[in-house]
Formats: C-alpha cells, structure tokens, sequence
C-alpha cells in the first residue's frame, strides 16, 4: 500500500470531501491478463489429465495431480481475475447523522480497471473443461454388475469338490462333520463356497427342502454369513449349529440353517444337492436366494428372482 496525503483531523474534513490516505494501484494489465490466461490454460490441462488420466487407468499420482492442478489453477485465476477489478484505496469520507440518507458511496467515482471480457470466457471455459472431466469417474465405473451379485458359479450338474479338487460324496462325510467344497470349475470363488454337511442330532426339518438333502442327513447350505459376509465355519454337532465367528450368529442346520441367534437377518440359503451317475455330489442348480449379507435391495431381490426349472422353486 503507497502512502497518502497525511491523515487529517476530523475536524478539518468538509463534508463532501473525500480523502485518499492510501491506495495500491492494480498491477500492469498485461501481467494480470497473462496470468489469469496461463490459470485457465493449466486448469484445462490439469481438467483433462485427470480426466483422461481416470479413464486409461493412468496411476493415480497422474489424475490426481491433474485434479489438484486443476482446482488450484482455477481457484488462483478467478483470485486473480477479480481482484483486479478495483483500485485498492483506503480513503476518509465524513458521515452524516443518524437517518441521514446515503447520497453516495465513498468509491461511487473510482472507475473500475478495464477488463478484457476474453479472460472471462477464457476461465469459463476452463471451468467447463473441468467439469466435463468430473464425468470420467462415472464412466469408470465399467458396466453395471446386472444380477452377478445374486448369483454364484454354481450350475446345473456342477461337481461340488474339496478346496483341492477332490469330488465329494455323501459316504465321505462323517455324520457331524462338515467339509467346505466348491464348484468344480470355481474353486476358491468366494460366494460360491458351501458347506457339506450330514446331519447328526436330527434329520431334516421344513422349511428344509427334503428334494435338496442327499441320504436324509447330508445338506449344503451357503457359507456366506447373511449378516455382514463373513466365512460360516464353525459347527456343534450336538445340536447341528452353524456359528458364524464373527458375531456369534448362530443357524439350525436341521431347520433350513434358519438363525436362531445373533444379528444374522435371513437362513443361510440351501443349495440344491443331487448325485450324479457315479454317486458324487452335483449340483441341481444355483441358489434359489442371493448369498451373503441381507442389505435391502438383496433382501426384495430374494423375493424377485428369477428360478431355474424344478432345482429353483422354493420350499
Ligand atoms: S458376519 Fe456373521 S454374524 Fe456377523
């Protein structure tokens, strides 16, 4: 800030004047206007490295520093852009009595600094192009996951088999064990995992579907916890629980894995057992209900999918 005349004493100043004790007179107008041109041109560059950058799969030190250059370019342009408008004074005008009307404004006479009207185009256009790349991330996404979250890998006619490889059969199992197995096809996929088990405190029980146990006491149900998704891996064969050691939700094995327990919302769904021609476990079909947690749309999902021949129809 330049100095001024010296400070006058109040009782000096006239009621119309106006004093000027201070005043920063803008910059040049060619630095501010290459400064807020080189602003928008970094913001449109940063605006399309990161857009750009999201949908190559460019590392995310390349779109995020384009996103950072971006905003920041922008917000220093338009800083510098306005602040341009006016002349910075510092000035002492006499106030008039309570009431009195305000005839004018102390800085009604200072002109505003010209202004090329291209630089504001210039950094609206700037502003656009970064807005534009905001649309990357969305298209980023991929395609929408259609209903592969309601279903597993299980097929009709699919082998269910050990972690490695081994087909199961219902003589394998001894009563009270269990055995995690897969898809023949599948094997580790996390959502299609099963557990095998023959039941040994009691047969089967409805809601049990009684087409879908294989020797009356060897049942599969989904390991996927209905609550939060954790693996279900524990079982007391004194009464054919399920525990799920995460929240100790625990499920009836002989009543269709229904929770009897804990925070788990839903049973743990059945799968459709069957034997092929060599006495190994097949599968009849996929699950009739979504695996895993209950969230809401799972949950009205569970009530609107679509069932595959006789394997699907619910109990
Ligand atoms: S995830 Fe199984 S009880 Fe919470």
């Amino acid at each position: 800030m330049t100095d001024g005349p010296e400070r006058p004493r109040p009782e000096d100043i006239e009621e119309e004047d106006l004093y000027v004790v201070g005043q920063r007179l803008p910059e040049p107008q060619e630095v501010r206007d290459r400064v807020v041109a080189a602003a928008a041109v970094l913001t449109a560059v940063g605006g399309l490295a990161f857009g750009v950058g999201m949908l190559v799969g460019a590392p995310r030190t390349v779109y995020g520093g384009g996103l950072a250059l971006a905003l920041l370019a922008l917000a220093y342009g338009f800083h510098r852009y306005f602040r341009g408008e006016y002349p910075e004074i510092v000035a002492i005008e006499p106030r008039p009595g309570v009431g009195a009307e305000d005839e004018e404004e102390p800085y009604g006479d200072v002109p505003k600094a010209p202004r090329r009207s291209f630089l504001g185009w210039l950094l609206a256009g700037a502003a656009g192009v970064l807005g534009l790349s905001f649309a990357a991330p969305v298209a980023s996404l991929g395609p929408a996951p259609g209903d592969a979250l309601r279903r597993t890998l299980w097929r009709e006619g699919a082998r269910v088999v050990t972690g490695g490889g081994r087909p199961v059969r219902p003589e394998d199992i001894e009563p009270g064990s269990i055995v995690t197995a897969w898809p023949e096809d599948a094997i580790g996929h996390e959502r299609s995992a099963v557990i095998v088990i023959r039941l040994q405190a009691r047969g089967p029980e409805p809601p049990t579907n009684p087409d879908w146990v294989i020797d009356e006491m060897v049942v599969a149900y989904s390991k996927i916890c209905t609550h939060a998704g954790c693996p279900v891996g524990l079982f007391r064969e004194v009464d054919d629980s399920l525990f799920c050691p995460c929240h100790q939700a625990t499920f009836d094995v002989a009543r269709a894995a229904e929770p009897v327990f804990g925070p788990a919302p839903r049973p743990l769904p059945q799968l459709p057992l069957g034997l092929d021609d060599d006495g190994a476990l097949v599968a009849l079909g996929d699950f009739h209900e979504p695996v895993g947690p209950g969230y809401g749309w799972l949950q009205r999902a569970r009530e609107d999918i679509p069932l595959d021949g006789e394997a699907g129809e619910r109990s």
